[in-house]
């Protein structure tokens, strides 16, 4: 981005101030002093940029944050039934906020929700799929073995079969299941076509992001870094 684009998206000035700011030698970049408004700057937060002295702080055009979504809540961003909606966990200010993908209502766990239109098309792409890690506990005690290979390999749903997926079983009845595809409640259907209807459902990790620490009904804003990780994760084949 523009020095002076930097300069006045964080706040320091307007445009035409913020170039006179940097044309009379007031802002350094990495400890140099730097006089062409148009020099390119990171927006990413990366680049130190001072004006006076002074720390400047980029603000990003756009916000992406991580939500853990509590049970009830749904995430559309509005809901015909006056539900609870996860947009409305999310102080966003005047920024228009966007859940990336879909949960069940009554799933819990990471979902995103950003005012980034292009982030949300590529991250819910088919053809760019990011992995997503669901934990599910099932009803049925065990799952045997034979439940395990069908739904690693394969299940046969209405909608067709469902493709390779990582399945494990941390312990009895509980599944981790990491999936590259998102049909419409897949993890439920694929549960209860092999005879284990699933109890509760939360979704742990998308892409290189993990829920992590983040408790129910909290939220968090992603860094640049982390972004960053999300959209290369979408662009891997
Ligand atoms: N699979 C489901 O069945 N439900 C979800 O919410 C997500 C994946």
């Amino acid at each position: 981005m523009r020095l002076q684009k930097y300069l006045a998206h964080a706040g320091v000035a307007s445009r035409r101030a913020a170039e006179e700011i940097v044309r009379a030698g007031r802002v350094t970049i990495d400890g140099r002093t730097v006089t062409d408004p148009a020099r390119d700057v990171p927006d990413d937060g990366t680049a130190d940029v001072l004006v006076d002295g002074r720390p400047v702080t980029p603000v990003a055009e756009t916000v992406v944050f991580a939500v853990n979504k509590p049970a009830g809540v749904v995430s559309t961003a509005s809901d015909t039934h006056g539900r609870p909606t996860v947009v409305g966990l999310v102080p966003a200010g005047k920024r228009r906020l966007y859940p990336v993908g879909r949960l069940d209502a009554e799933t819990t766990g990471l979902i995103l929700l950003t005012d980034d239109g292009a982030l949300a098309d590529l991250l819910t792409h088919p053809r760019y799929e990011v992995p997503k890690t669901y934990v599910a506990s099932v009803r049925g005690g065990r799952v045997g073995d034979v439940a395990l290979r069908a739904l690693r390999e394969g299940v046969e749903l209405d909608d067709g079969p469902t493709l390779p997926a990582e399945v494990e079983q941390p312990e009895p009845g509980e599944l981790r299941i990491t999936l590259r595809e998102g049909r419409k409640r897949q993890v439920r259907r694929m549960c209860r076509a092999v005879g284990h209807p699933v109890v509760t459902l939360r979704r742990v990790r998308l892409g290189p992001l993990e829920l992590g620490r983040l408790r129910e009904g909290q939220w968090r804003a992603l860094d640049p870094r982390e972004v960053a990780a999300l959209r290369d994760a979408a662009r891997r084949p």
